[in-house]
């Protein structure tokens, strides 16, 4: 077959699911409308009200190409077909066709030579095996027989493996039947199944058999009003083994950015050598941030929720361009690439300018931590008296500085000392507890002495959003509306009030608009110190008891908030970011809980 590419991929599937008479239907925002998720992880998200039953304009057969990100594997990146941000292209019937057509049609795709041609004995495919509530699914598996899928290419799987749900379980779901390609790599053993992880069997695409549904976590499985199907394949992966290529970042839209890297680091990419992972770790990552900074809602760089995220691709990549002998600079061309490749599908080109600066901005405040951080290191080793760095300054390195521990390894070995990662990674984990443990005592004001400059940022910020957002609930609902109670850890705030009802969408809303305004007043956070008396008669609202002590510190905000609090908080309402509630439910009888973050 002659050479596979992605575009190509994509247009066979743009022409093969409007001959079936879907339409498509534009890739949605990595950002979901809602907030249950961070991110877009599968094609269906923005689906689901019609999965549910609601009427899409566009009618019951839809497709689409849909770019995802998914970070629950981050650390896998970096393998031979591991991502964060990848392509899913998927079909759907809402209520229309369900498993006959959905697998025959499958079946057509993949092996007709019009379509992908590929043998039918290079595939096997796995059902449902059936569990209490459902039953054994062998309806698929015989329409995959009379398809022509030999019976020992089929095979039967627990939920763990052909059951699909969105991450948390809450919403449509169903068994699944997924198609498996055998990259012709021997067995591994007698018991090579397409279950197993060998690499000798790889998924490439998955039909979900949509007809259950659970309404909110722990309720029982309900059966929807209508059958649909959802289907997702992974697109780099299917490029990647029917050129017979080893690794996905093989794949033409990685050319270019390889080719870059190749020539300014002057070494080889070479999937199989352990020093070719940062190649790819840079061409997953900044691929993704591409994505990210240039979507319908572009997220930037931040220390909250996604923008914490794309924080943490743009300098995991960094210190792999270091890693690879590049100068970070360089990743902004690197970037280029992306942009070039997908700007026929993502208009890049218009946000350009957006986008390298964004990253750009964010690779200098990299290196100015690195920096600093070096200086340390070298204060670090001219006093050491052993040849070993111990672990609690290795720590010391990450969690001040954001040294990753390979970074102080590397550069312990250039100056020739040892380090003990063992000890670091105890005082990591040491680290770990002390966070839990003092997450609970944030509140009050004190920031846990373990957190780094980053986390005490993000939790005086949130805590200057809890100002904000109490004052906005006493203007929505009723100056009683008063806090019960209030928590921070660095990713969300959580707080607790007096109020009867469940609040209502406007009033959200509400709420919403009217913190975020005091947010881009950008006021001047002051603080005074006064007596108990006298804050009350300023006006403050707060807690008012003994535990703060004879002087209390007011924080005014403009005409927005005066709280009695001990801080910390931002020094302008203007740092913030945006304001969104994530979460109202009840906390106790006439309680009400906002959860919300800072985007
Ligand atoms: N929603 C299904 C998946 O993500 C198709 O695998």
């Amino acid at each position: 077959m002659e050479k596979l590419t992605s575009k190509k991929l994509m247009n066979m599937w743009q022409k093969f699911w409007t001959e079936k008479n879907h339409k498509q239907i534009d890739a949605a925002s990595l950002i979901p409308d809602d907030n249950s998720v961070l991110f877009t992880t599968a094609g269906m998200q923005q689906l689901v009200p019609y999965l549910l039953g609601q009427k899409h304009p566009q009618g019951k057969r839809l497709f689409s190409i849909q770019p995802c990100l998914r970070t629950n594997d981050i650390d896998e990146v970096g393998d031979n077909r591991h991502h964060t941000l990848f392509f899913m292209i998927g079909n759907w019937s809402i209520g229309d066709y369900f498993k006959h057509d959905a697998i025959s049609w499958s079946y057509e795709f993949l092996t007709s030579e019009k379509w992908l041609n590929i043998p039918k004995d290079k595939l096997a495919v796995t059902v449902f095996a059936g569990d209490e509530k459902v039953p054994r699914d062998r309806e698929s598996a015989k329409l995959w027989q009379e398809c022509g899928i030999d019976e020992s290419r089929i095979f039967y799987y627990p939920k763990s493996d052909n059951w699909w749900e969105i991450g948390g379980g809450v919403g449509p779901c169903g068994p699944d039947t997924e198609m498996f390609y055998d990259t012709g790599k021997p067995a591994c053993s007698e018991n090579c199944q397409p279950s197993c992880d060998c690499g000798k069997w790889v998924e490439i695409w998955n039909n979900v058999f949509m007809e259950f549904f659970i309404k909110e976590k722990d309720a029982p499985l309900q059966k929807l009003p209508q059958q649909n199907v959802d289907t997702g394949m992974g697109l780099e992966r299917v490029v990647s083994v029917l050129n017979g290529f080893d690794s996905t970042y093989q794949n033409d839209c990685f050319e270019d950015a390889i080719a870059l890297l190749e020539k300014l680091s002057g070494k080889k990419f070479d999937f199989k050598k352990a020093d070719s992972k940062p190649f790819a770790v840079i061409c997953d990552h900044i691929r993704a941030a591409v994505f990210l900074l240039g979507d319908k809602r572009p997220t930037t760089p931040s220390n909250v929720g996604q923008g914490y995220i794309l924080r943490r691709l743009i300098r995991r990549a960094i210190n792999c361009a270091r890693t690879l002998g590049v100068d970070a600079d360089k990743l902004v061309d690197c970037a280029k690439c992306f942009i070039d490749f997908y700007d026929d599908m993502f208009s890049f080109k218009q946000k350009q300018d957006f986008i390298l600066k964004e990253l750009g901005e964010e690779i200098q405040k990299f290196n100015k931590t690195l920096e600093s951080g070096l200086k340390e290191f070298n204060k670090i080793i001219d006093k050491l008296e052993s040849k070993t760095i111990d672990g609690q300054t290795v720590f010391h390195l990450f969690d001040t500085f954001g040294f990753p521990k390979e970074l102080t390894c590397e550069l312990a070995k250039e100056n020739g000392f040892d380090v003990d990662t063992e000890g670091f990674e105890k005082a990591f984990k040491n680290h770990q507890q002390l966070s839990r443990d003092n997450s609970g005592k944030m509140f009050k004001g004190g920031v846990g002495e373990t957190q780094n400059e980053e986390d005490a940022k993000k939790v005086a910020q949130l805590h200057t959003a809890t100002h904000l957002l109490h004052a906005a609930l006493a203007k929505v609902l009723h100056s009683t509306a008063l806090q019960r109670g209030s928590n921070i850890t660095p990713e969300r705030l959580r707080f607790d009030f007096v109020c009867d009802h469940k609040m209502t969408p406007e009033e959200l809303a509400e709420v919403t608009r009217l913190v975020n305004e005091a947010i881009k007043a950008d006021v001047k956070i002051t603080c005074e110190e006064m007596s108990v008396d006298e804050a009350k008669k300023s006006g403050a609202i707060g807690i008012f008891d003994s535990k703060y002590g004879d002087k209390v510190k007011v924080y005014t905000m403009g005409e927005y908030s005066k709280e009695i609090c001990g801080g910390p908080h931002a020094n302008r309402t203007g740092e913030l970011g945006t304001f969104k509630i994530l979460k109202e439910e009840s906390s106790s009888s006439g309680v009400r809980r906002i959860k919300a973050v800072l985007v």
